[in-house]
Formats: C-alpha cells, sequence, structure tokens
C-alpha cells in the first residue's frame, strides 16, 4: 500500500490538524515526519478543543495506530503534559502510540539556546517559539545530539551531562546568566528536575526501529497518511530564509523523516487558508495592518496554538501557493477557513508578482530582499454563513467563483473545504477522495 501525505502550503496553521481528524478514519496509521513541539494542531469536536504538539492528530479514533517518525524532535517535558492531558481526557496514549528511537531529545540547555540566540539577532530575530528546535537539530546535523533511544541505555547520563557541558560552554560565549533565566517559569534546576522524571515517564512509551515498522505496515497493505507540521514557506531549503523553522516541512521531508522510499508516496494533500497568516517574523507581502486585517485576525481568532501570539493576517497569495503546490507535488487542495470571510463586502488576492514593472516568478529569495511588488485582484465578497451549507452547490456563488479562480490558476482541484473549526464542519467536493 501507499503512504498519502498531508501539510501546509502557508506559514503555518493552516488548519492542518482538524483536516488529518476528519481523515483519520480512512487510515491505519498517522505519523508526524518532521517537526515538534512548535506545532499546535487544534481538533475540536463534541463542544471540545483540544491541541496537539508532539502526537499525531489521529490520536481521539480509538483504532488508528499514531506513529512520531524519527524525524521528529521531542520535548520529554512538553511531551508529558501532552500526554497527561490527553490521559484526562479518557486516550490511553500507551495503547496506540509509537516513537522512534532516533527522534532527537530537545534538552532543557536547547531551549536556553534558543532563547540566547535570538536575543544575539535583536530587530533580526527570527520569532522562534522558543521551544529549542533550532539548537536541537543543529546538534543532531552536527552529529552530537541525543535521541529517544538513548535514554535506555546505561551511559545516558554521561552522554547528557557532556551536552549540556558543551551548550552551557557556548551559553557563556552569548554572556546568558543561566542562573537568572527561566525556562517555561521555572529555574534551570528546577526545570532539568523536572524534564528528567519526564524522561523516566517517557521511558514507558513505545520506543521502536520506526522505519522498519512503518514499512512492515504498508507491506502489510496498511493505509498510511503522513502529516506535516509547520508549512512549505517555513521550509528550512524553500521557505522565506533565515526566517524558518529548521526542519524540511515539504513532501520529501516525509521520506528523511519516517524511512520511506520516494515511491511509496501517493497523494498529497495541502491544506491552504482561504487567506494567509503568519507568526514570528519574516516577509509577508500581502500582509494587512488596517481593520480588514483585524477582522481576519478576530472572525478567524488567530492566535496561535503553541505560543498565543496574535497571528499577522493578510490576503491569499497565489503564486506563493503555485510555488508550494509545485514543491510539494500537490494532488489535492484542502481550502480552511473561508467562512472568515462571511460577511467581507471583497476579498483580494494576490494574483502576480512584479519586479521594476516586469512580471516575475515567485522566489522566497527575492521576497527576503523584499524587492517584488504583489498585484491584487479583486473579488465579491459574500454575506451568507458557509458553516450552515451542507454540500458544495450552497455554497454563495461569490465564493464558488473564488474557488474556480483558485482552481483554474493552480490546475489544482480544491477536493475538500473544511466550513468551521468543528470536525463536522467540512464539505468533499471530490466525492471521489476516499472511494
Ligand atoms: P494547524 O497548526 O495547521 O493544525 O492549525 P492550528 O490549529 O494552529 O490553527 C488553525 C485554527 O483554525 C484552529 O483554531 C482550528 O480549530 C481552526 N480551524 C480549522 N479549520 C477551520 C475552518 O474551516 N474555519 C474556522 N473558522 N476555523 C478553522
Ligand atoms: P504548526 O504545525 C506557525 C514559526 C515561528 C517562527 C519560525 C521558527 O502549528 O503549523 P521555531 O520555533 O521553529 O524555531 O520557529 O516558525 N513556526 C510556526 N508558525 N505554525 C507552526 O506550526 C509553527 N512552527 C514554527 O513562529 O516564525
Ligand atoms: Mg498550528
Amino acid at each position: 500500500m501507499h503512504i498519502d501525505v498531508l501539510l501546509g502550503l502557508q506559514w503555518g496553521d493552516e488548519g492542518k490538524g482538524k483536516i488529518v481528524d476528519v481523515f483519520t478514519p480512512h487510515y491505519d496509521i498517522i505519523a508526524r515526519f518532521q517537526g515538534g513541539p512548535n506545532a499546535g494542531h487544534t481538533l475540536e469536536f463534541q463542544g471540545s478543543k483540544h491541541v496537539l504538539h508532539h502526537i499525531p492528530s489521529g490520536i481521539f479514533r480509538n483504532d488508528t495506530i499514531n506513529l512520531i517518525g524519527n524525524g521528529v524532535i521531542i520535548d520529554p517535558m512538553t511531551f508529558k503534559a501532552e500526554t497527561d492531558a490527553l490521559e484526562t481526557k479518557g486516550v490511553d496514549t500507551r495503547k496506540n502510540l509509537f516513537i522512534s528511537n532516533k527522534a532527537h531529545l530537545i534538552l532543557p540547555s536547547h531551549r536556553l539556546l534558543d532563547l540566547a540566540l535570538e536575543r544575539s539577532k535583536g530587530n533580526q530575530k527570527i520569532g522562534s517559539t522558543l521551544k529549542g528546535i533550532g539548537p536541537t537539530y543543529t546538534d543532531k546535523v552536527a552529529r552530537h545530539g541525543l535521541r529517544t533511544g538513548d535514554i535506555l541505555l546505561s551511559d545516558f547520563q554521561e552522554k547528557y551531562k557532556k551536552l549540556k557541558e558543551r551548550h552551557f560552554a557556548l551559553l557563556n560565549t552569548y554572556g546568558l546568566n543561566i542562573e537568572a533565566e527561566k525556562i517555561d517559569g521555572l529555574s534551570f534546576d528546577e526545570y532539568e528536575t523536572k524534564w528528567m522524571e519526564a524522561v523516566e515517564h517517557f521511558k514507558s512509551m513505545k520506543l521502536i526501529d520506526s522505519e522498519n515498522f512503518i514499512n512492515a505496515q504498508l507491506k502489510a497493505n496498511k493505509k498510511v497518511l503522513a502529516e506535516g507540521a509547520q508549512g512549505t514557506l517555513l521550509d528550512l531549503d524553500f521557505g522565506s530564509y533565515p526566517y524558518v523553522t529548521s526542519s524540511n516541512t515539504i513532501t520529501a521531508g516525509v521520506c528523511s523523516g519516517l524511512g520511506i522510499a520516494p515511491s511509496k508516496i501517493n497523494r498529497v494533500y495541502g491544506v491552504f487558508k482561504a487567506y494567509c497568516t503568519r507568526v514570528g517574523s519574516g516577509p509577508f507581502p500581502t500582509e494587512l495592518y488596517d481593520d480588514c486585517g483585524q477582522k481576519m485576525r478576530d472572525q478567524g481568532n488567530e492566535y496561535g496554538s503553541t505560543t498565543g501570539r496574535p497571528r499577522r493576517c493578510g490576503w491569499l497569495d497565489m503564486p506563493a501557493l503555485k510555488y508550494a503546490i509545485m514543491i510539494n507535488g500537490v494532488t489535492d487542495l484542502v481550502m480552511t477557513k473561508a467562512d472568515v470571510f462571511n460577511g467581507f463586502e471583497k476579498i483580494k488576492v494576490c494574483d502576480q508578482y512584479t519586479l521594476d514593472n516586469k512580471k516575475v516568478d515567485f522566489s522566497t529569495f527575492a521576497l527576503e530582499q523584499n524587492s517584488l511588488e504583489c498585484f491584487l485582484k479583486e473579488f465579491e465578497g459574500w454575506k451568507e454563513d458557509i458553516a450552515n451549507c451542507e454540500q458544495y452547490q450552497n455554497f454563495p456563488q461569490n465564493m464558488i467563483q473564488y474557488i474556480d479562480y483558485i482552481e483554474k490558476e493552480t490546475s489544482t482541484t480544491v477536493s475538500v473545504i473544511s466550513t468551521s473549526a468543528d470536525r463536522k464542519g467540512i464539505i468533499f467536493k471530490n466525492k471521489e477522495l476516499f472511494n
């Protein structure tokens, strides 16, 4: 059997968690392949809201296996808080959650390094979630990181101490006063004690050679969905560098993050919002600084799921969307949050970029140089509440025109449309998708 992929086409928070939750009944396994606790994936059903950071969004469905692949990085402390919250909701995370023994660990000192690095950048700061992502992936690439499997080995404490000392030496060069800093409100020593307790808890999880496991499952005809974190424009290679995350958020990341051959990948679902948002720094050409942007933020409740920061809001960026479709090989588009436009008089879209008055291709490199101008195209809005629509044909005509334009421009079908945050707010335009 093949593996399908679902990932974000913008700057993260496209609604991936909700869509994975809706798609889960059609899969046997949901697998995360990159990122870590910087992710915040929100699921809403039966009047409750759940935010996941490391754990795949299939966890609420009883019969689904959830897998955290080798490409993910894990903070045992945040992970424990996440599993504790799930346990109180009656989810047994020891039953159907498997974790790669090769996923790297985020140490308390990685959190401080993240802080020191951000501070040293001044007004060039990335706007990191400060979860230790950059420093942990750096150690992985530098070949002195610690992996989840290491916690079961007799020399773990020794290895931990060695890496911590390396970090402390680095922190010294940044002039960071370790004693004076807090991590999530705790001193370093207090946090470290709790972190070690969380490591003990982590030992009871199912740590496996996940690449063997997933390939055996595929061989046994099981259906797998890979769940991306962040978004294509935050990809380490193709995003708006340096204002990116430290992993490959794109389809290619599935192969290295799970140990899957490219030939095994089948459908690629690209999730995008009907507009754009971004948290943290970096270029955002269609960003709105006016009442309209504020209206998007209010109606879309655009505040970070991980950090609570207000998200920057702006119009849909069509050249950027086409670029993301190209990089990922998207077969189906999934549009979320068009309901946020309910009551908007006009809707705009960046239709084309120009440089020195000449039409140019989208380029994240040029974007970073701030040299691109965007040409905005205008659409009529709609007054109806689309959350009440039960079929595609019931959508307001102006919304259908908006979708037609997106499909024509991208030559890709908008197969699924999300109409609210709730699991039930979903319209399958492509009725064949899971048949
Ligand atoms: P993710 O990181 O891609 O999983 O997205 P987040 O969970 O960080 O942010 C998406 C937010 O939009 C969450 O609060 C979701 O509950 C919400 N959401 C998802 N789809 C829709 C939708 O179609 N309409 C509305 N109004 N909210 C949605
Ligand atoms: P999900 O999976 C939105 C952003 C941060 C920052 C940059 C680098 O919920 O879509 P990092 O902590 O990785 O060093 O931050 O990336 N960022 C996200 N923005 N959604 C996310 O994840 C994000 N994960 C990281 O705000 O600009
Ligand atoms: Mg999110």
